[in-house]
């Protein structure tokens, strides 16, 4: 094909593209339904997975829970099925990638292939480089990037070959921006982040347009994962209530949105991270307190509080 030809649609798909986005955004889209889709929700047991479980066991889809913590999965089993949904706990460590695949097995022999996989389990340890041990940086590194690997691996196949799916990343602002004082945690995000965007256009590049992806960058969430992180104006961005993060959540993932930040200011934030200077995001930071936000943190999960954690 001629070159100006070719450059001319290449021009009108691009506005074409612009133009969609700006009626989708405006307009209010329909939610896809996920009635009898199998929806594996790692990290169920507590905080915004919980949540997400019952939110898509509501829907009609059914649950498949995985977290390394088996009463709290135990827990959000026994809420769902109690509402009459359906719901199968398994304790799982997905940082482990054997026991990622072993489970993936048990999962599709008891629940049958998942359609919809929700890579949530996260942790942190809220000290600062210095003070984090090799231990902590490899488990934070495992935990938050490298079982996002693992569990697409194990499920992405069988999604492509039906090319229906959605791969949901929950990472974090964390994994758009930095803060002082959780060095290996913001890297970890960075990572998924990293994950999400060039596992998107894999599937783009391979017409794989019936598997969905959405990434969700949420800001400080009032879970306990961060316990004690204070800013100097809390009242500015006060953290977010789980419900109300998980609401934005299910909105995106059920009009298949590619990306969201929660809440919305955290996307001028994004963007002020990539053009400010140097200087002034530290002077900024400084000013907002953020700089000195987790040095009120108080450790409360299990892994926080654990002193012996081995590599
Ligand atoms: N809480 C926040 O402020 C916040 C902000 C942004 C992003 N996030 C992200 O949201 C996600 C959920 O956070 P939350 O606030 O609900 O935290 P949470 O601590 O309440 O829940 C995390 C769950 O992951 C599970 N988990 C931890 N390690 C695991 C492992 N190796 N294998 C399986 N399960 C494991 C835990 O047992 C727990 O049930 C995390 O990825 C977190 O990084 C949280």
């Amino acid at each position: 094909m001629n070159l100006i030809l070719e450059t001319l649609i290449f021009i009108c798909q691009l506005l074409w593209i612009f133009v969609k986005s700006t009626i989708r955004w405006i307009l209010p889209t329909k939610y896809k339904s996920v009635r009898d889709e199998v929806c594996l929700i790692t990290g169920a047991g507590s905080g915004i997975g919980r949540l997400m479980a019952m939110e898509f066991s509501k829907r009609g889809a059914t649950m498949v829970l995985w977290d390394i913590n088996e009463s709290g999965n135990e827990e959000t089993a026994d809420m769902i099925k109690r509402r009459g949904g359906k719901a199968y706990a398994m304790t799982c460590d997905v940082s482990d990638r054997e026991d990622v695949y072993k489970m993936a097995e048990k999962t599709r022999k008891i629940a049958g292939e998942v359609t919809i996989l929700i890579n949530n389990a996260g942790i942190v340890y809220g000290k600062d480089f210095q003070s984090t041990s090799d231990a902590e940086i490899e488990r934070t590194i495992r935990v938050n990037s490298l079982a996002h690997f693992w569990t697409v691996r194990a499920f992405l196949s069988s999604m492509i070959d039906r090319d229906h799916g959605h791969i949901v990343t929950v990472a974090s602002v964390m994994g758009l921006f930095a803060n002082a004082g959780m060095t290996s945690y913001v890297s970890s995000k960075h990572a998924a982040v990293g994950f999400h965007n060039a596992l998107e256009l894999d599937l783009q590049s391979k017409k794989s347009y019936g598997v969905n992806t959405t990434l969700v960058c949420p800001y400080h969430i009032d879970t306990g994962m961060f316990k004690g992180l204070t800013l100097r104006f809390p009242d500015l961005i006060p953290p977010l209530k789980p419900e109300e993060c998980v609401e934005r959540v299910m909105h995106a993932v059920l009009t298949n949105q590619k990306m969201i930040a929660v809440p919305r200011a955290m996307y001028l934030a994004y963007n002020a991270a990539t053009w400010m200077p140097q200087q002034a995001l530290v002077l900024l930071g400084n000013f907002l307190g953020s700089d000195q936000a987790m040095d009120s943190f108080i450790p409360n999960r299990d892994y926080q509080l654990d002193t012996k954690i081995k590599d």
